[in-house]
């Protein structure tokens, strides 16, 4: 089953938009797998985000996901890290279409309230750096034999 890492970044857990946020995720019927809050040291932030390191906007990047706790979760189901992303919306929450998370709750793409990991490979590569093996839960659930038999 693919799973996909996500992040509910300072800025949703400063605006009180955890529970809504992990609600959307539910609702869509994805499955969590993991979720802890935790605070990100500049190491993690900057191997999490290493593809950036040569972009201008690194350094705000790295000070803004290391300024306070995330969310952080694994998410499983059929096509998981593109369902997450669409319901995440665009990078910039200028062209985030309204229902999307970032069309609905940013305004700003340095504070775009969510990370979805963009591939299997990263989503793989992020699970690994943000959980330990025995914190990633195997579980079914009677919903999901309908569509996975
Ligand atoms: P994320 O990794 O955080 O889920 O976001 P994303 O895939 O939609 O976008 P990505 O290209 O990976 O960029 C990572 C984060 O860097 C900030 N950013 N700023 N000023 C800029 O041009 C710029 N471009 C990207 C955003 O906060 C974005 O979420
Ligand atoms: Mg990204």
């Amino acid at each position: 089953m693919e799973r996909t890492f996500v992040m509910l970044k300072p800025d949703a857990v400063q605006r009180n938009l955890v529970g809504e946020l992990i609600s959307r995720l539910e609702k869509k019927g994805l499955k969590i797998c993991a979720l802890k809050m935790l605070s990100i040291s500049r190491e993690l932030a900057e191997r999490h985000y290493e593809e950036h390191k040569e972009k201008p906007f690194f350094q705000e990047l790295v000070s803004f996901i290391t300024s306070g706790p995330v969310v952080a979760m694994v998410c499983e189901g059929q096509n998981a890290f593109e369902i997450v992303r669409k319901l995440m919306g665009a990078t910039d929450p200028l062209k985030a279409e309204p229902g999307t998370i970032r069309g609905d709750y940013a305004i700003y793409m340095g504070n775009n309230i969510i990370h979805g990991s963009d591939s299997y490979k990263s989503a793989e590569k992020e699970i690994n750096l943000f959980f330990d093996k025995d914190e990633v839960i195997n579980y079914s659930k009677d919903v999901d034999k309908w569509i996975y038999g």
